[in-house]
């Protein structure tokens, strides 16, 4: 078979990683793909968001399967693109990655299928905005609409930082159309926990829990990133937790869209907070999360390609998901000053220590190759640093000694990832 890979970051290394261990694969392109990504894979110069050109890509090169790794190009229908041209694509249309696309479309079908999740109100102008902030509880949280690179959440203490939120969100545009409407959501509290699943339309699977460490500093300081590390799994995502996401969330979520004749076909990812009245859905991704993948991924036993054709020709009932009884974390290593400002370009040193690994593997999200072959940073996450371990103590260890191997000019990184394992 021949696979193609749309995107460019860590994730996307992760799927290319998977894919490249399956028997049935003889061949993987990625678009646009990093330097990581081409030891696996043959990069292509052509942006996620050019529909048109992968498909004619797809056609000339006779690729067999197209796997799509990130939100932008889901949520702008490349799968309706794909699917009018006769090509076989992994990821959901754009009827249904508007599950993550608009947060007030998965508000809705919450609150119509009984799906638990936070009280909320959708807004479509700053008055209206303003009318509903004057009779909530505080700490609110205003969310954007649409996609906003995950900066469209805002945590307000007080009715004056609401006030500053609606602004941003409503009037000055600050995350453009993303603001034409804005959920305005009941504050909750608890642990996060991310739960990945595939989907074939009908069934799900889900696959083992992860945690994400989405503020840039120690001690869950600073700026919201796109996650500076993972764990998984998480020790918090108890067998009761999961009994309970099982009989609420996850088939009722699949059954939802379904009715609303939006099938799902591909990777819902379920952001769920553990309140003290249950497990409630925070968020839904319709791809797989980045870094999450970097460390659910390396667990799987599966044949990538199996489940996924599975998931695309809707037999994922045949399917049983198996995950290795061992546990990974990631650790991100970032240019200083993410998710900000940055310099970049800077030589890599160390990543030969892991070849042949399989015990700790380097995911490359933000690199490339200088004009004299050299690999260099080449964004605000750089790599990911994943390794196992029999426990998660273990495997942390293990990713911290790892992530040391690794030495480039402005490295940073978070030192307490995985620091809630000591808590449970
Ligand atoms: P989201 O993009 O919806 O996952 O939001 C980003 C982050 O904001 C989440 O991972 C949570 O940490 C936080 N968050 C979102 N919604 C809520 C909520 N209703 N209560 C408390 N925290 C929230
Ligand atoms: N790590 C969070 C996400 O991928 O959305």
């Amino acid at each position: 078979m021949k696979v193609l890979i749309v995107g460019s970051g860590g994730r996307e290394h992760a799927i290319a990683w998977a894919v490249a261990k399956s028997s049935k694969v003889e061949k993987i392109y990625c678009a646009p793909g990093n330097a990581g990504i081409s030891e696996f894979a043959e990069c292509v110069p052509i942006g996620a968001m050019e529909f048109e050109k992968l498909a004619a890509f797809a056609k000339e090169n006779e690729i067999d399967l197209t796997i799509v790794g990130m939100d932008d190009p889901l949520v702008g229908g490349i799968v309706d693109v794909f699917e009018a041209e006769g090509l076989r694509v992994f990821g959901p249309r754009k009827n249904a990655a508007i599950l993550e696309g608009s947060k007030a479309f998965s508000k809705e079908l919450m609150q119509k299928y009984g799906i638990p999740t936070a009280a909320y109100t959708t807004v479509t102008s700053a008055d209206e905005a303003r009318k509903v902030l004057a009779d909530s509880k505080f700490p609110v949280v205003l969310k954007a609409d649409g996609l906003a690179l995950g900066k469209g959440v805002l945590i307000c203490e007080t009715p004056d930082d609401a006030e500053v939120g609606v602004r941003m969100i409503m009037e000055d545009k600050k995350f453009g159309s993303a603001g034409d409407q804005m959920v305005i959501e009941e504050f909750m509290t608890g642990r996060e926990v991310s739960v990945l699943s595939f989907c074939d339309g009908k069934t799900i699977k889900p696959m083992t829990s992860a945690q994400d460490h989405k503020r840039a500093g120690d001690g869950d300081t600073g700026l919201n990133t796109g996650g500076m590390g993972t764990f998984s799994p998480s020790p918090f995502y108890t067998d009761e937790v999961d009994a309970f996401c099982k009989a609420n969330i996850y088939q009722k979520t699949v059954d939802a869209m379904a009715a609303e004749g939006r099938p799902f076909v591909g990777i819902i990812f379920f952001g769920l907070m553990l309140t003290e009245d249950g497990p409630k859905v925070l968020e839904y991704n319709c791809r797989f999360g980045d870094p999450e993948a970097q460390v659910v991924i390396p667990r799987m036993k599966n044949d990538m390609i199996e489940v996924m054709e599975a998931c695309v020709d809707g037999r994922l009932d045949e399917i049983e998901l198996e995950f290795e009884d061992n546990a990974a974390v990631c650790v991100v290593l970032a240019s200083e000053g993410y998710p900000v400002s940055y310099q970049k370009g800077f030589p890599i040193h160390g990543l030969e220590e892991f070849k042949g690994r399989n015990d700790a593997f380097v995911f490359h999200a933000g690199t490339k190759f200088s004009a004299d072959g050299e690999i260099v940073t080449n964004g605000g996450r750089v790599l990911g640093v994943t390794a196992l371990g029999s426990t998660l103590v273990e495997a942390r260890a293990n990713a911290y000694k790892a992530s040391d191997l690794i030495t480039f000019e402005n490295k940073y990184k978070r030192n307490d990832i995985g620091k809630a394992i000591d808590e449970a």
